[in-house]
């Protein structure tokens, strides 16, 4: 029988689909970088993306953050339902496609996002109805979430910006971490959820998701 070579290990390697989530400044996209260097190394494809996406559904989301248009909390829970869904299946570069082609997929927010920022202000089983297409067809090996407090998300908004985006205030922030925390609970016997603290330097928070996901790599 012949033995495994180092060329199939690499091949053998199971992709991955994980979504970092967190409240605004919790350093999400910085850690997409340091799992994605990480994974690059392990020998994974790895393909980064976020939502709200760049697509022309999330450009319309985006104006109504930067107070260009106006638009219910309903709407735009229904706006990102429909900018997850073309993340998913859209032909070009949609997510489902980019597992089927073998990469390994982070994504900066995915659907605990929705449960958090909409559940604040609209019934949150709703939001999870309304997102369940998604869920069905793709969830995440493991949903990381960064938790720091409102207080310091604020800070660090305030550093890189001179102007805020709807919601982006502590009133807000706080609700919406409540909310994180109250659908992780409730949905803890569907999804993979880990939980670390944000409140460390960059290094340590990617040292504690790695030490999470090494047996999956
Ligand atoms: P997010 O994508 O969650 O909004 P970012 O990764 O863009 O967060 O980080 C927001 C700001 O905080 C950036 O200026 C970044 O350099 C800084 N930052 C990220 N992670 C940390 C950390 N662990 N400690 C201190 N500052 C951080
Ligand atoms: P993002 O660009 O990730 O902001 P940040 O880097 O500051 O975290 O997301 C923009 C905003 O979109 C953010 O305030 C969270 C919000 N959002 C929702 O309200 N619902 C969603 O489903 C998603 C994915 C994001």
């Amino acid at each position: 029988m012949s033995s495994i070579s180092e060329k199939d290990n690499v091949k053998m390697k199971k992709n991955l689909f994980l979504a970092l989530e967190g409240i605004d400044g919790s350093g999400k996209s910085t850690q997409v970088k340091l799992l994605a260097d990480y994974l690059t190394n392990a020998g994974h494809k790895v393909y980064t993306t976020f939502e709200p996406t760049d697509s022309r559904i999330g450009c319309v989301i985006r104006d109504i953050f930067n107070h260009k248009m106006e638009a219910d909390h309903r709407t735009i829970a229904g706006l990102f339902v429909a900018d997850r869904l073309n993340h998913l299946l859209n032909k070009t570069d949609g997510m489902l496609k980019k597992m089927e082609d073998g990469f390994t997929v982070i994504t900066d927010r995915y659907y605990f996002s929705s449960y958090a920022y909409h559940g604040a202000h609209i019934p949150v089983d709703w939001v999870i109805e309304a997102n369940s297409l998604s869920a069905g067809l793709l969830r995440p090996d493991l949903n990381i979430f960064i938790d720091i407090s409102p207080e310091t998300g604020m800070k660090r908004l305030h550093k890189g910006r001179t102007s805020m985006e709807l919601f982006e205030n502590i009133e807000n922030l706080t609700l919406v971490r409540n909310k994180y925390f109250e659908v992780m609970e409730k949905l803890k016997s569907q999804e993979k959820i880990y939980i670390t603290d944000g409140n460390r330097p960059p290094e340590a928070i990617a040292a504690d998701i790695r030490t999470e996901i090494s047996n999956m790599v």
